[in-house]
């Protein structure tokens, strides 16, 4: 058995990025269908709190928007800024905490995707991310926001697996939750990574936790920030066609849009 590493996955943004570029394009369409659709704001200027490896700011550049993205990880951005060159596009990137968002311009459209505003883990740093998201909006703009809720009866272990292969490089990456913790708002989460390249062998396992929500945490959570107006809700399907309520499924995708000052 090959020895498994204790290592933050985001040090490794190649296997990330392998793991879950898969929907990047379904997440594109879907994010200009919801400005086609919502947003009240004809600009092109997308910004991207933790924008990570950078598919999506990848994929919104390829598709003419001027993009900004924000991240702690260092890794993760220079991998990002690697991508962006390889394919002779540019854009924005910024080393910072998303709570805080220090950055300057206007945006009319910003996304956080895939559960990553979980890694916020208190109250004050959520509302601060909403706040300043609503600064950085133009009015009219949107912010789509998709995380999986938590089901707090379910006192199971929540698993996820994926298996991705790319030249000679496999990787099967297994996600496992932990029941949720709903007194400390948070879940124990753990990624373990198995990669084959050219015939070798290692493995890698991640622990972090995620802040908890439920709809109506989120509700709560949305009435502090009132320039954001909710105005769909889809799921991880990313379907244009498809609008569920907060109250209906857990993987909820939020669409909000920024009201006139
Ligand atoms: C699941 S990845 C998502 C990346 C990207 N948004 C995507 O859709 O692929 C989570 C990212 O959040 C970043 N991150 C975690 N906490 C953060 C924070 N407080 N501020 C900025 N970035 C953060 C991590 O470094 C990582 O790149």
């Amino acid at each position: 058995m090959p020895e498994r590493p204790e290592i933050d996955w985001y040090d490794t943004p190649r296997y990330y990025d392998l793991v879950f570029d898969e929907d990047t394009p379904l997440e594109g369409h879907f994010l200009e269908a919801m400005v086609e659709r919502h947003g009240r704001s004809r600009g092109r200027r997308a910004l991207e709190p933790a924008c990570g490896s950078g598919r999506l700011v990848v994929e919104l550049a390829r598709r003419g928007w001027r993009v900004t993205g924000n991240d702690l990880s260092r890794p993760m951005l220079d991998y990002a800024r690697a991508r962006l060159r390889e394919e002779g596009l540019s854009a924005r990137l910024v080393h910072g905490d998303m709570a805080e968002l220090e950055l300057a311009g206007r945006f009319d459209l910003a996304h956080c995707l895939v559960s990553t505003f979980k890694y916020l883990l208190s109250e004050r740093a959520a509302t601060r991310h909403l706040e300043r998201v609503a600064d950085l909006l133009v009015p009219g703009g949107l912010y789509c926001l998709g995380f999986h809720l938590t089901d707090y009866d379910n006192l199971r272990f929540d698993r996820e697996r994926w298996v991705v292969d790319e030249g000679d490089t496999r990787v099967v990456c297994n996600i496992q939750a932990w029941p949720a913790d709903p007194g400390r708002r948070r879940e124990r989460m753990r990624s373990r990574m198995r990669i084959t390249e050219a015939g070798r062998v290692h493995e890698q396992e991640t622990h972090w936790w995620f802040r908890t929500w439920d709809a109506r945490q989120v509700r709560r959570l949305l009435r502090r920030e009132p320039r954001l107006e909710l105005v769909a809700v889809h799921d991880f399907r990313y379907d244009p066609e498809v609008e569920i309520t907060l109250e209906e499924g857990f993987d909820v995708l939020l669409v909000l849009r920024r009201r006139p000052d």
